[in-house]
């Protein structure tokens, strides 16, 4: 902080008015756009400065003062609210004696003394956004966020989605009761978003709170009902009558109607068992499940609330004392690429180790190349434009026990040879293309079986059941086996019995029928259709159909690899064959080139091969019943699996459909077919029972 007794007025008004600037960016940047660029201790810094500079040239306050206003803007997308009572702010507490010195003043302000009891209700601050729920004879009527404190939005049909908070009180309510209180999201939910997020190449929220707010702010309830939010109530505002005389008995009361209040809420006496109690929770903040940034202390009695009043932004009667921040300032070593089991590659900060909130922390996640480059886009913490160097400076922020992220580059710091990095187009681990595909954030390894980074991955997908089909032999099985090391790679499934039998037989939760039944279940997949074959080896872009399609394209396995090979080598007639293949797109055929290309994939081809044998593939039949034409298949098949059926129509030559249009031929109807055969009737298809479509595929 600058040294405030030497400054003149002069540079303390300049002081003051870029503070006010600056806060007034961040309040924009926090609450209009959910995204912070700074860390809440530096936010409060800032604050803590203005207030500070006010405090000592009191005439230098102006109307447009950061003390004057709570924060915030209020979006134009949702309808305004006029809070009744002002949704008020706190002030802040860093260390003992600040809490000292709160339960002094208040103590003075209530002419008590040192000896008169008075106690406070303590309860973690929850790290989300703020929100007022009003109800009216016990009904859910309005839910609106704090805005600026006078003025928040409506987000009544958005917070209705949200599990925590009924919509209809039970008990003794008052007639008109605002309940007041925090919505965040729980770490577990917020890593499950983000993973879904990453996977469907969507937005990655930064942090659990910008998540919770950006969920809650959404013009479409049901994206917020998609969202996993939880509420808890700390407080009220508007109220027709109080159902108690004290903090603890009005919050225990409205736990009892329904709504959720925290249960680490508990009564202190004196600023000794206020200091333990946050010592307490700082020790329980990582296995808490959701995060906070220090706790909240409020005078119990309610007459005391009252006469203490509020000043400025914040009641007297309150405070938060908060952790010490948890950002520290490191230098960036290393970018290092993991693998995952899909095959998305991660990019992960190798930091020099410092300690962050009382951690140490070495590694942070990088999300994507994007974050690398400084293009992160919404929710991202790091500024548009500045990119990240091997050799930078960075500042890491550890929010509970959230991954650790890099937040801000140091650009005065940056070494003069350090260079751009450049995001890897192949895979670490496999050397296979990595991907990416246009609109997801994330590059993919297409390597499947041959990653060995996807192993575990690729082993559940063979023994999965449109592909080797292995009963008795799930993804728990697999996981275990390659634990052990027993199987690393496909062909070792089949070499278990051989180098493993006898452990397996003695092996916990094993015996000798169960082995018996694994290893025959093993035997009957030695054999396998082309189509199986190849699907089962996970190589990105081929699925099912596009794998039978191959297979009746090339016939043999062995025609397949060495054509493969050939468009891997760069063989243009190879390459154009299989692009001329219906179906065959550029980015499969790059997909199959990268494959086929490394020669560890063909290593691995070939040890499987030893064990298993692939059958030709059915040619596809022309000029048949079903040739050219579209079948769908609806209801449930008696007499065969639906993929069975799927793949016997290819192979004569039909295109299976999964809805019916006016261009489907066939629909084959089972039992219990619902709206695909009324439709299909409707638009007068041919409808065939599973009866006729087996004598009719049998028959060609
Ligand atoms: S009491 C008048 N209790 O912190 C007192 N606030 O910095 C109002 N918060 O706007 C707040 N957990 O959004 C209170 N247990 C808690 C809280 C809490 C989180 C938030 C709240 C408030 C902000 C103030």
């Amino acid at each position: 902080m600058t040294d405030i007794e030497n400054m003149t007025d002069a540079k303390a008004a300049a002081r003051l008015k870029w503070l006010a600037m600056e806060i007034a960016l961040h309040d924009a940047a926090y609450h209009g756009d959910d995204a912070p660029t700074i860390s809440d201790a530096e936010y409060d810094e800032l604050r803590h400065e203005n207030l500070a500079l006010e405090e000592a040239f009191p005439h230098l306050i102006q109307p447009n003062s950061p003390s004057m206003r709570v924060g915030a803007g209020v979006s134009d997308a949702f309808a305004k609210v006029a809070h009744r009572l002002p949704m008020l702010s706190l002030g802040n507490a860093f260390d003992a004696e600040d809490v000292t010195e709160f339960d002094e003043r208040v103590r003075r302000f209530l002419s008590l003394s040192a000896d008169d009891p008075l106690a406070y209700t303590a309860e973690p601050k929850i790290d989300g956004l703020a929100l007022a729920l009003r109800y009216e004879g016990g009904k859910l009527v309005e839910a609106a966020t704090r805005g600026d404190g006078r003025t928040g939005e409506n987000v009544t049909t958005n917070a209705r989605t949200i599990a925590d908070i009924p919509e209809t009180l039970s008990g003794d309510v008052p007639e008109v009761f605002e309940v007041r209180g925090e919505v965040y999201m729980s770490h577990a939910d917020f890593a499950a978003l983000n993973a879904r997020a990453e996977a469907e190449g969507g937005k990655v929220f930064a942090n659990p709170r910008n998540a919770a707010a950006g969920s809650l702010r959404q013009l479409d309830s049901k994206i917020t009902a998609s969202r996993p939010l939880r509420f808890f109530a700390y407080g009220w505002g508007d109220v027709s009558a109080l159902p108690g005389e004290t903090q603890e008995a009005v919050l225990k009361t409205i736990g009892g109607w329904g709504l959720t209040v925290n249960p680490a809420m508990t009564l202190c006496e004196g600023p000794e068992a206020l200091v333990a109690y946050h010592a307490g929770i700082e020790a329980q903040r990582a296995t808490l499940g959701y995060d906070i940034d220090g706790v909240v202390y409020k005078v119990d009695r309610l007459d005391y609330q009252g006469r203490l009043g509020t000043v400025s932004r914040a009641p007297r009667w309150a405070i938060a004392h908060k952790f010490p921040a948890e950002v520290a300032t490191t230098v960036l070593d290393d970018i290092e690429i993991q693998v995952g089991r899909t095959g998305s590659l991660t990019p992960v900060a190798k930091l020099r180790p410092a300690t962050v909130g009382g951690v140490v922390v070495s590694n942070a996640t990088l999300h994507n190349e994007d974050y690398i480059a400084g293009i992160g886009g919404d929710g991202q913490p790091i500024r548009d434009g500045v990119d990240l160097r091997v050799g930078d400076t960075v500042q890491v922020r550890r929010a509970g026990d959230v991954i650790p992220q890099v937040i801000a580059v140091d650009l005065s710091m940056r070494p003069e040879n350090a260079e751009q990095f450049v995001f890897p187009d192949t895979c670490p681990q496999c050397h296979s293309a990595a991907e990416r595909v246009e609109g997801e954030a994330r590059r993919r390894c297409v390597g499947g079986m041959i990653c060995p980074a996807q192993a575990v991955e690729a082993l559940r997908h063979w023994v999965s059941r449109d592909a080797a089909d292995i009963e008795g032999l799930g993804i728990k099985q697999v996981e275990a086996f390659w634990q052990d090391g027993w199987v690393r790679e496909v062909a070792h499934i089949y070499t278990l019995e051989a180098n493993h039998g006898e452990a397996l037989r003695t092996r916990e939760g094993w015996g000798e029928k169960s082995a018996a039944n694994l290893f025959a279940a093993i035997e009957e997949r030695r054999i396998l259709s082309f189509a199986r074959f190849l699907y089962g080896l996970g190589i990105r872009h081929v699925g099912r159909t596009t794998a039978a399609m191959l297979g009746r394209a090339y016939g043999d396995w062995a025609s397949f690899e060495a054509a493969m090979t050939a468009v891997a080598g760069g063989d243009e007639g190879a390459r154009e064959t299989l692009l001329g293949i219906d179906g065959v797109g550029g980015v499969l055929v790059d997909t199959l080139a990268s494959v086929f290309g490394e020669a560890t994939t063909l290593d691995r081809l070939a040890r499987l091969r030893e064990h298993v044998t692939v059958e030709d593939a059915e040619a596809v039949a022309e000029g048949g019943v079903f040739s050219g034409k579209t079948v769908v298949f609806t209801g449930t098949l008696e007499r065969t699996s639906r993929a069975e059926a799927k793949a016997k129509a290819e192979s004569l030559g039909a295109k299976v459909a999964g809805s019916v249009s006016a261009k489907t031929d066939y629909v084959v109807a089972g039992t219990a077919a619902g709206s695909k055969l009324k439709k299909a009737e409707t638009l007068g298809v041919t409808i065939l029972s599973e009866d006729d479509w087996m004598k009719m595929a049998s028959e060609g």
